[in-house]
């Protein structure tokens, strides 16, 4: 029989042990000597992390809790926007923001199939599948070398009256141009999705102005996948400023739901529907619209 007297004494005991095993095991003791291996990119972690993980795994709550909820708080206020949400990878980070501009509540800046999005020839290929999958079109212009990043003296030679975004990564943590790519979105009214999985922590400054890269556009997305700047293993985030937005990117997650769940939430974002008048996209207010709603009834 184990010799604890309850639940949160036990939960010390094994995440004592965990840090005793991740020393004893996992930690590594040999300095780097010249001829060795270096990763590029892996994990990195140490028994925090470990004793992190097992606090989760106690809790045994298999989808987004409260180390999710936060983590969404903790990395909106250190990258400096309004809402982040936790997806499963980068990929679906881009895929959500994407679909996030195609919502009607938009009105004429929503992108509709047969609409162009400008992107880059060469860059990830999640970056571009989002706007394949709607039956938008994406319109390629050339990078830079050796940036690999996007040309912007072919932006104006790529816009035509269908263009509604532009959606590009900052190519292997190097920011692309973003002050001219912004002003070109703003002189044409066209959003700006910034991929920033692989830029995580990079600063641009605009005029003065000092911001980390992803907060710059309308949209910025992560990805957590362990070569990243963070892992959570898989993971992603989708991160924007605009209420609005941050409205759409909950619905596109979270199966259409149209309510928005946490008290604070509903007070920042007009319309919100709340518990009884839960609302799924155009179906019949009471659906059963939000998991919250069903798993903690009163929280919706
Ligand atoms: C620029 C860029 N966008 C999107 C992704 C996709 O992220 P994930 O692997 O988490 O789906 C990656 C992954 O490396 C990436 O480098």
């Amino acid at each position: 029989m184990a010799d604890w007297k309850n639940e949160a004494e036990a939960r010390e005991q094994i995440k004592q042990l965990v840090a005793e095993y991740y020393h004893d095991f996992k930690e590594k003791k040999e300095p780097f000597k010249p001829g060795g291996r270096i990763s590029y990119a892996s994990r990195v972690f140490d028994e925090k992390e470990m004793q992190a993980l097992t606090d989760a795994t106690l809790d045994f709550w298999l989808t987004t809790g409260r180390f999710a909820d936060r983590f969404e708080k903790d990395f909106a206020a250190w990258i400096g926007v309004k809402y982040a949400h936790l997806v499963n990878s980068g990929s679906s980070a881009n895929l959500i923001a994407f679909m996030a501009l195609t919502a009607p509540e938009l009105g004429k800046r929503q992108i509709l199939p047969g609409d162009e999005v400008i992107t880059v020839a060469c860059g990830f290929p999640t970056t571009v599948t989002p706007i394949l999958n709607y039956g938008a079109v994406p319109v390629f212009v050339d990078v830079t070398v050796p940036q690999y990043n996007l040309d912007v003296t072919k932006l104006e030679g790529a816009l035509s009256e269908k263009t509604k975004a532009v959606m590009i990564a900052h190519t292997l943590g190097n920011p692309f141009d973003i002050k001219a790519v912004r002003a070109f979105c703003d002189a044409h009214g066209l959003w700006l999705i910034e991929d920033n999985c692989d830029a995580l922590g990079s600063k641009y400054t605009i005029d003065g102005v000092t911001k980390f890269t992803g907060t710059w556009g309308d949209i910025g997305t992560s990805s957590f996948y362990p070569p990243h700047h963070m892992t959570m293993g898989e993971g992603g985030a989708v991160y924007t400023n605009d209420p609005l937005l941050h409205r759409m990117i909950l619905s596109f997650r979270d199966w259409g739901r149209a309510c928005v769940c946490r008290l604070r939430a509903a007070q920042e974002v007009p319309g919100l529907h709340r518990k009884k008048k839960a609302q799924l996209g155009q179906a019949q207010k009471g659906f059963r619209a939000c998991r919250r709603q069903a798993d903690t009834p009163g929280t919706c």
